[in-house]
């Protein structure tokens, strides 16, 4: 049994995409509604922070301590999260490029966040995030130090708990059984947390993760160890890895859409009303039209996990794209 406090409005809703699947034929595509978690804007980050912050207040913590690079939806999750539990909140940025700060880390520096901006690449920031709680020790604070993403065990109980209520709006009705979950993987976090929950629910989904950050080896090595400690948290059975792909969507590189997945997420503006971020929404889509158009494994459930803070700073770069969106010869 894990603690959580609440803080997002759960059950996210599932909606059947048919104006898609109409205009791309192939399986059916179905979508989780995680951009609609209902605590700030914080997506699938929503689901981890109930478990992290529960932890905490369990531990009679009084500071959360984390970080990651200037856009990340977490940074801004975690902080309101910590705010509204009673928790101040330190966070670890890389130093500033002159850029002006994106709505992330102005929601996080709104809920009373204090920002670091110390690190120079994104990969340094876990550490620092580990001598700054050591210095917050020293200085009387009893903080709880959290890397990038939320992605431990404990935080991914958020996602095997995700996993359990896709099983029951299965059991209710309100979608087929999915042949694949599809996806995106960052610090990996909500994958391994589904890999493990899906362990214990009667379905037999097959999880496809699109790796968005790091190379697919790596990305599956840490999703793996998550799922495996996330199981050992709840006492709930082995993942079993054969259920399990991961595939390489990195494209262009971390930030940036391709064009093929650029034109999946006007696709999925322009049809369904979905908006989908550069970064992780739109590489998984892209991930997840690629295996619907190949066909013939069932219906296919897109993750949809948020990132409308960019989503929205961005949509300005698809206004003048072609109309229907050119999918290109990268999709079958
Ligand atoms: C919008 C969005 N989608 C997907 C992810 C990836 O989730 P994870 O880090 O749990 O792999 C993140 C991570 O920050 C995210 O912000």
């Amino acid at each position: 049994m894990s603690d959580r406090v609440r803080l997002a409005v759960l059950p996210t809703p599932v909606l059947s995409a048919e104006r898609l699947h109409a205009v791309l034929g192939g399986d059916p595509i179905w979508v989780k509604r995680d951009d609609l978690t209902g605590f700030g804007v914080a997506g699938n980050k929503a689901r981890p922070l109930e478990f992290l912050l529960g932890d905490a207040v369990r531990r009679s913590r009084d500071l959360l301590v984390t970080g990651g690079g200037p856009d990340s939806n977490f940074v801004a999750a975690a902080a309101l999260a910590a705010r509204v539990t009673g928790l101040g909140c330190d966070v670890v940025t890389t130093v500033a490029d002159g850029t002006p700060d994106g709505a992330n880390l102005q929601l996080a520096r709104a809920a009373g966040a204090r920002l670091h901006r110390v690190a120079e690449r994104r990969e340094q920031i876990d550490s620092v995030v580990a001598e700054l709680a050591a210095d917050r020790t020293a200085q009387g604070y009893r903080p709880v130090a959290v890397p990038r993403g939320g992605s431990t065990p404990i935080g991914a109980v958020g996602f095997a708990r995700a996993a359990h209520e896709l099983a029951d709006q299965v059991a209710g009705g309100l979608l087929p059984e999915p042949a694949v979950i599809a996806i995106a993987v960052g610090s990996g976090g909500s994958a391994a947390g589904l890999l493990a929950g899906l362990a214990a629910t009667g379905l037999r989904s097959r999880l496809l993760g699109l790796s968005v950050s790091r190379p697919p080896a790596e990305a599956d090595a840490v999703v793996r160890r998550l799922a495996t400690g996330c199981a050992a948290v709840l006492g709930a059975p082995a993942p079993d890895p054969d259920r399990w792909e991961i595939r390489d969507a990195r494209g262009p590189g971390f930030g940036v859409a391709g064009p093929t997945d650029r034109a999946a997420a006007v696709l999925a503006l322009r049809t369904e009303g979905l908006l989908l971020d550069d970064t992780y929404g739109a590489k998984a889509f892209a991930g997840t039209v690629r295996r619907a158009r190949t066909g013939g494994t069932g219906p296919v459930l897109y993750w949809h996990t948020g990132g409308l803070p960019s989503a929205v700073a961005h949509l300005g770069d698809t206004a003048d794209a072609a109309d229907p969106p050119d999918l290109g010869g990268d999709l079958p």
